[in-house]
């Protein structure tokens, strides 16, 4: 039987989260900056063997069930259909079923390399789309790729990957008239769009309590063209609504306005091994040290619950406590 992470307000954790590489194809404005980001050298960053090592602890000691890849962008990382396929063979608790396996990527590659990753093993797949626009969606991601990602959409859904998810960041003066037009575009291509509160974590230091968009307004502008129906909150931080009419659902990610703090279930890894209890944790447990320096895997697992066992009750955006993470977005991982 497999111990279950609690921490100390006795949440359950089975989420683990890998961020497998801080490097972007993109420069989303919200995240990074145009230029100037110091990337991590290659001996910093965890080899898939030593990601693989730390999944296993968690998922066969503490019983984590669902692990997703993140980065920057996790498919400019080479071979990761290599570490897919290594994550898909883990058991939870060691001998219970498989892991449900995501990943969340900006689409832009998903053409070439959906495919391949379902091979290996690959289930769902979050893509991130904040506007149906060129010239909007190059002022965005300071990239001209609306055209790859949305090829990208198509391929995950004949590779077969299920659900495909969107996500979409709000951002008052910048996308906020697009919402109708991308909840139609969801509706269209049966995909689920799940709406995100901007958070304080871009690069730039643009964010502003003004700029985020709340689930209440972006509710209110669905429901007055596809009218909706809220659904039981689930597993996990969306709160989902029905399209009244059949034709799929829609999810919004309140995190600011009504942070899902209280029943958070999960972790987080960097890209250079540190280990995570929050997306704004201030402080990290440094595994990629023990990683290297020979410790046991009844270590790792010390280490590992020790972090959980710090996590703090929650992240106080927009109050006077709140400390932002030294940290942006692309260096922590979604
Ligand atoms: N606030 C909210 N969501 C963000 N993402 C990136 N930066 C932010 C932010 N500051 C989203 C991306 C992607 C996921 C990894 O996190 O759009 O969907
Ligand atoms: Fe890259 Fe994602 Fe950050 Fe955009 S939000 S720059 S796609 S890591």
């Amino acid at each position: 039987m497999a111990e279950p992470l609690v921490d100390g307000y006795g949440r359950v954790h089975r989420d683990l989260r890998i961020s497998v590489t801080d490097r972007c194809n993109f420069r989303c404005t919200y995240c990074m900056p145009a230029e100037g980001m110091d990337w991590l050298p290659r001996s910093e960053v965890l080899t898939f063997e030593e990601i693989e090592r730390v999944a296993r602890v968690c998922v066969e000691r503490f019983g984590i069930d669902g692990i997703r890849l993140t980065g920057g962008e996790p498919t400019v990382r080479a071979h990761l259909p290599v570490l897919v396929a290594k994550l898909a063979a883990l058991r939870v608790g060691g001998t219970g079923p498989p892991v449900d396996l995501a990943l969340t990527t900006n689409g832009a590659t998903l053409r070439s390399v959906a495919g391949d990753l379902v091979a290996a093993g690959l289930r769902r797949v979050n893509v991130s789309l904040d506007t149906l626009r060129r010239d909007r969606f190059v002022e965005l991601t300071r990239r001209d790729e609306l055209d790859h990602v949305l090829e990208g959409i198509d391929a995950a859904l004949e590779a077969g990957l299920s659900p495909v998810k969107v996500n979409v960041v709000v951002m008052r003066g910048v996308n906020d008239d697009e919402v109708v037009d991308l909840a139609a575009f969801g509706r269209e291509r049966g995909v689920t769009v799940r709406f995100i509160e901007w958070m304080p974590l871009d690069a730039d230091r643009r964010w502003s309590s003004e700029a985020v968009v709340s689930q209440a307004e972006i509710v209110a502008a669905i429901d007055a063209v596809f009218p909706l129906e809220p659904l039981a909150r689930g597993h996990e931080p969306a709160e989902r609504f029905a399209y009244r009419d059949g034709r799929g659902e829609v999810g919004v990610i309140p995190s600011v306005t009504r942070p899902f703090c209280a029943s958070c279930d999960r972790i987080r890894l960097t890209a250079e091994g540190q280990l995570r209890a929050c997306l704004f944790a201030v402080e990290e447990v440094d595994l990629r040290a023990l990683l290297r320096g020979g410790a046991s895997d009844d270590e790792l697992a010390e280490a590992v619950r020790a972090c959980v066992a710090g996590k703090w009750a929650g992240h106080m955006i927009g109050q006077v406590q709140f400390v932002r993470p030294p940290r942006s977005m692309s260096q922590i991982g979604g």
